[in-house]
């Protein structure tokens, strides 16, 4: 079926596509964005490899040197163009109650009014890509389809690592088949004979859901979530909206499993902001004294999670790649992970070495030094003098890898599983310097949940704008909630309820801090492989075999609890980063009062009087 939209173009539509909302769809984009071209992918090596060769030939990909990194190329992006731009961030529904405080919102008809003049010849001189593609193992009862369009074959390629991409996606669809619309342009149409730049994008930004109608409108920027419309916003702004709605989760959650020596196994979903080690978790290698003990990875950024059947969450990964953060990355933070990134990666703003490889921030700890010449990710000579003198970084800090999950070979056998597996505790780790011990467990769901709600973290580059600045992360989920905060937190005190009523044991729900810091300012917790400890205390108490200590929060392990063999860690240290300042937890708590004061309008009465329960304790 070829249907002429416009002189001189047709859609192209391939024989295999019969549904007709996504023809006609693609019709009225076409229309509106007025590509020279359409593309349907579907999702083979060799359009990979095409696609891929399209990136070399147009500037925007390097490809690197194949006996160092086989099939895997490097992009630098613009330099305005680097992260999440959380203040061009819309959730665009009918009343502005229902986004809430933390959202940027805007009328849908606003919008709509403002971005169809954007969007109006958005992709003249370049291809439309139309990208099919399944949150989920195709065809799992959790997992969503979605079809981007996109005038970046910078996307297409990154889709096809990140998700399920491709022609059996329209199987799936079939012929009245439901998925998410996702358009998405850089911004930067090309007039006649004009030439390209190598990452072409515009100032101007709009990332724009509208939950109603399930749609994503993405303008001007070509990096990470803002441009890979599958992830932030669709896993989850829109997603959570469908999770509301019908009774299920969308989280920004790493999963894992953990086997015991004795062959048990658990999985548990755990929310860190961005930036904050999940990638590192989900692969965690157990240290010395942890013989016959394993972690498996099920997902690094992101969980669905639906009741089943018996009642016990389910969780997949809807994902089926790792965007990750490249800098702080080495054989000692995460050797899966540089395992996974031996060959087909794409990696964006790392620096390039003389002999056509890559490097990045912490690499020097695997090496022993600094590497002597570099090409930084702004194309700029790098050396250790020049770094000295300037402070300037080879890569950026939130350069990033795109790669497969079967590149992981902590990978867990069931991650592809269409049923999921069933989640056992729910960990929520914020990044503080202070304050927070290293593990506290709720001593029941509502607990849980006001300890998520109410999670401060420290920001990162995964954002643009300033670093390090406490800012309250309720679930790590303040940029990617795509409703109502409030509404949010009820949503998971129903899902509590709705479990509890369905007789399933509840997960058990813990909050986490690995970043506490010394007098000297140094990070006191050793992290990355050594959470194990934490990770099998946990799992201690889910057997009922740590008695642990309850103090005002909850549950925390005595310093006897933990096992210490193979790590010189001493019962003081062990104090600075597990002990309670009853000084800082006051004002820790006017904190929670603001987000409460923010958050107001329907925040639930469970979570304020959980809130006055722990001052009563405070204050004894
Ligand atoms: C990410 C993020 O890219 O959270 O995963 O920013
Ligand atoms: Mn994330």
């Amino acid at each position: 079926m070829n249907s002429p939209v416009m002189k001189g173009l047709t859609l192209n539509t391939p024989n295999h596509v019969k549904n007709a909302k996504l023809v006609a769809w693609v019709a009225d984009m076409v229309a509106l964005c007025k590509p020279d071209s359409v593309y349907w992918c579907d999702g083979s090596d060799d359009e990979y490899q095409r696609l891929c060769q399209l990136l070399v030939d147009g500037g925007t990909f390097k490809k690197l040197n194949p006996a160092k990194r086989p099939n895997s190329f490097l992009a630098c992006s613009d330099t305005s163009d680097v992260a999440r731009v959380e203040d061009r961030t819309y959730i665009c529904c009918a009343n502005k109650e229902d986004a809430g405080p933390t959202n940027n919102w805007m009328a849908p008809a606003d919008m709509r009014a403002t971005l169809n003049p954007l969007f109006d010849g958005c992709m003249k001189g370049r291809a439309m890509y139309v990208v099919p593609f399944s949150m989920g193992p195709l065809g799992s009862p959790i997992a969503h389809i979605g079809i981007e369009l996109s005038d970046s074959p910078y996307v297409a390629v990154n889709m096809k690592i990140m998700t399920r991409m491709g022609k059996a996606v329209f199987d799936v669809l079939g012929v009245n088949g439901d998925f998410v619309p996702c358009v998405h342009t850089v911004g930067a149409p090309l007039a006649d004979g004009q030439k390209d730049v190598a990452w072409p994008c515009n100032k101007t930004k709009y990332i724009v859901h509208y939950p109603e109608t399930r749609e994503i409108w993405s303008y001007g920027s070509g990096y990470g979530g803002n441009a890979l419309l599958g992830k932030k916003c669709f896993a989850l702004r829109i997603a959570s909206n469908m999770g509301r709605d019908q009774g299920w989760l969308a989280e920004h959650m790493l999963i894992l499993g953990v086997t015991n020596p004795e062959g048990k196994k658990y999985h548990v979903a755990a929310a860190f902001p961005s930036a904050c080690g999940k990638t590192n978790f989900s692969m965690l290698v157990p240290p010395t004294g942890f013989d016959g003990w394993k972690v498996t990875t099920i997902g690094d950024d992101i969980a669905w999670i639906k009741p089943g059947a018996d009642g016990k969450l389910y969780a997949i990964n809807p994902e089926a790649g790792y965007f990750g953060v490249a800098p702080g990355t080495n054989y000692h933070t995460n050797p899966n992970c540089m395992a996974s990134l031996d060959k087909n990666v794409i990696f964006t703003n790392v620096a390039l070495t003389d002999d056509g490889d890559v490097w990045w921030e912490g690499m020097e700890k695997d090496t022993g030094s600094l590497p002597e010449h570099l090409i930084d990710w702004q194309g700029n000579d790098w050396t250790p003098e020049i770094a000295k003198t300037t402070g300037a970084k080879a890569a950026h800090p939130n350069s990033r890898f795109t790669v497969t999950a079967i590149n992981n070979p902590a990978l867990d056998s069931a991650w592809d599983d269409p049923k999921g597996v069933a989640i056992d505790a729910f960990i929520f780790g914020g990044r503080r310097s202070t304050t927070v011990p290293l593990v506290t467990e709720a001593r029941n769901w509502v607990e849980g949940v006001y300890m998520a709600a109410t999670m401060g973290s420290e920001t990162t580059a995964a954002a643009a704008g300033q670093q390090g600045v406490v800012r309250r992360d309720p679930f790590a989920m303040l940029p990617f909630a795509g409703y109502n905060m409030a509404d949010y937190f009820q949503h998971w005190l129903t899902m509590g309820q709705k479990l509890a009523a369905s007789g399933a044991k509840q997960p058990k729900i813990y909050c986490t801090n690995w970043f506490r810091k010394g007098d000297d300012g140094k990070f006191v917790w050793p992290g990355y492989g050594e959470n194990m400890r934490v990770l099998k205390w946990m799992i201690d108490r889910i057997e009922g075999s740590a008695a642990g200590q309850e103090n005002i929060f909850g549950v925390s392990p005595t310093y006897g609890e933990l096992n210490w063999a193979g790590l010189n860690f001493s019962a003081a240290e062990f104090n600075t980063v597990t002990s309670i300042d009853k000084a800082a937890w006051t004002d820790e708590l006017k904190l929670h009062d603001e987000l409460f004061t923010q958050l107001a309008y329907h925040l639930p009465t469970a979570l304020k009087d959980t809130k006055e329960a722990l001052e009563k304790r405070l204050s004894t």
